[in-house]
């Protein structure tokens, strides 16, 4: 599916504003669209302002010593208060951008706690007058219709891991909820009891997920262990009509390993429905004091698509997050390495972010290799991995990626990927074959990497359940630990390759997986008991 994104997310990157376009951001409309003409000037239209931000190379070392199990500040993270006074906006900024808007005749705008984001609602004439040579029309896809700039948006592949129904599946082996557990080693104990843990899920994009389902699937697959049949708490607005297997997926699963922890839904969060989705999470998060420790969400777009300033201002609101001790998990994508024809039929590699962001933890895929009993795990062909063309690799993986790199591994050719870098995914799980309750019937062989994500998510929340048991601080950023364990506490997967370009050079083939880290599984998938074992001081 393609959709269109963010053309109200106006960066601005310098206190004297700049509307020109990024060079390298796609202006044409997406195929399935249709532009059904301009807004009269007097419809209402709102805009996203981020403001420059302060101090974000000291954002930067500041997460890297909370992230570090060496630093002696690992873990002391900081209050969303303390994010505030490091980023925000300065006085300078802040009367050019309200001068601005004032001169616009732009008044109703409201702010956030750290102050580096403006959500102004005004009158489309003045939105046009406020970014001369902007211009908006309203479009339609059938089902949706979007407000957005004709100068500015992007393509997207929306939630691009929605999961799929596998085709050629293997009746027997379907994954639930007591068979995942007994697969990553969880026991009945493994729940959660800590009192303040947390854990959410976000969704985008009309996706609904209904209590009914989950009640549901928790009376047919969760007996065994203690586990919540209700969410906790939902924030933004969950519309009527039929639920999203890709929302029913995630509740269902983060609910499954991630047991006995209260879980929170984030859903469409904006105040208009024209919003940008995933710009409208973020922004909540900056304007909420108490938000869970562990975020999944299975949602991307190919980096070529995107502005670099747009994906380099999403990057300093993850680790706003990170410093603040959150977890937040991505699915890696469910197109293998991807493809993108360049001209003169030569073809690259296709990274998705934010899967390639370095302040993520991205989740892949795995399949068992013998689909008829639980045998061992190897690629599940879909599962997003490789290198990002914008983003350079963090020091946090550097040796892990240059052994793979090193290794006796036949690698694609050097023309279709980057090794400079952010390489992904990071961990992986199981993601075919899984039973979903959507609108009340138990849908078999649902697959895709948003699948593994959640059960990641889950495992996660229940290490730091263990952690607050003990007086220990959330995980937070889970990377830079998670690489300095070598593989310890994970099934490392080293069997199959995933899903490349399909042309004569590489065949439909991207990386294949290998001992210890890969652009296809990461380290491997969690061995519960040894992963908590290994994480639990
Ligand atoms: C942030 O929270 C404050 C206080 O609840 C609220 O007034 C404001 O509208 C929120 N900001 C946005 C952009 O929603
Ligand atoms: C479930 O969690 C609650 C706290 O939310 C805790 O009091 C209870 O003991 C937990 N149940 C189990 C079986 O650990
Ligand atoms: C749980 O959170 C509440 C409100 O944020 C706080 O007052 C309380 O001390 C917390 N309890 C624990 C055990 O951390
Ligand atoms: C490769 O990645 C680096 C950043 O890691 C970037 O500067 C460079 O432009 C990329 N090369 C291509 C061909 O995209
Ligand atoms: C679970 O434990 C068994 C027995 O120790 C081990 O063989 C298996 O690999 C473990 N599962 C994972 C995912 O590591």
């Amino acid at each position: 599916m393609q959709i269109l994104v963010p053309v109200f997310a106006v960066l601005c990157s310098c206190p004297v504003w700049s509307t020109h376009l990024e060079p390298d951001q796609d202006t044409s409309v997406p195929e399935e669209w249709i532009d059904a003409g301009r807004v009269a000037p007097s419809d209402r239209v709102e805009l996203t302002l981020a403001l420059r931000q302060q101090n974000v190379d000291r954002l930067r070392e500041l997460l890297e010593l909370v992230s570090d199990p060496h630093s002696p500040q690992y873990g002391k993270f900081l209050s969303l208060e303390e994010v505030a006074s490091l980023v925000r906006p300065s006085q300078l900024t802040n009367k050019v951008v309200r001068s601005w808007l004032q001169n616009h005749g732009v008044k109703d705008c409201q702010s956030v706690v750290t102050e580096d984001f403006l959500q102004c609602e005004m009158t489309a004439r003045e939105a046009e007058s406020l970014l001369p040579g902007s211009e908006f029309h309203r479009y339609f896809n059938g089902q949706h219709s979007l407000v957005r700039s004709t100068s500015r948006y992007s393509h997207s592949r929306g939630p691009v891991q929605a999961p799929g129904l596998c085709g050629r599946c293997a009746p027997l082996s379907i994954r639930d909820a007591g068979l995942l557990r007994g697969r990553y080693n969880l026991t009945a104990a493994d729940v959660g009891s800590a009192e303040n843990n947390s854990q959410a899920v976000a969704q985008f994009l009309e996706q609904f997920y209904h209590p009914t389902d989950l009640k549901e699937f928790m009376t047919l697959f969760g007996s065994g262990f203690k586990h919540m049949d209700k969410v906790a708490q939902v924030v933004g607005t969950q519309g009527g009509g039929k639920a999203g297997l890709e929302a029913s997926l995630d509740v269902e699963y983060i609910m499954s390993t991630g047991a006995n922890i209260s879980t929170w839904v984030f859903t469409n969060p904006g105040r208009h429905e024209s919003q940008e989705p995933f710009l409208q999470w973020m922004l909540l998060l900056s304007n909420m004091s108490a938000v869970p420790w562990v975020h999944t969400i299975s949602y991307g777009d190919d980096e070529d698509s995107l502005a670099a300033a747009y994906m380099t201002r999403i990057n300093n609101e993850f680790m706003k997050a990170g410093v603040r001790g959150i977890s937040m998990l991505f699915a890696s994508g469910d197109s293998g390495a991807g493809c993108r024809h360049l001209t003169k039929g030569s073809n690259v590699f296709r990274p998705s972010f934010p899967a390639s962001s370095p302040y993520v933890t991205t989740v892949g895929g795995t399949s068992l290799k013998n689909p008829f009993k639980m045998s061992y795990e190897v690629t599940d062909y879909i599962s997003g991995g490789g290198f990002s063309n914008i983003f350079t690799m963090p020091s946090y993986q550097v040796s892990a990626v240059t052994a793979f790199l090193k290794s006796k591994q036949a690698l694609p050719p050097s023309t279709y990927f980057n090794t400079s870098g952010r390489a992904y995914p990071d961990i992986a799980a199981l993601s075919d074959n899984y039973w979903v309750v959507t609108n009340r019937i138990p849908i078999p062989w649902v697959s895709g990497t948003s699948a593994s994500t959640p059960v990641v998510g889950g495992m996660l929340s229940l290490i730091n359940d263990q952690r607050f048991l003990k007086g220990l601080p959330s995980l937070g950023f889970l990377n830079p630990r998670l690489y300095k364990l070598l593989g310890q506490g994970l099934y490392d997967v080293t069997e199959g390759c995933h899903l490349g370009c399909l042309d004569e050079q590489v065949e439909g083939k991207g990386f294949c997986a290998a001992p210890l880290w890969d652009p296809v599984t990461g380290w491997g998938t969690p061995n519960y008991p040894a992963l908590l074992a290994a994480l639990l001081d």
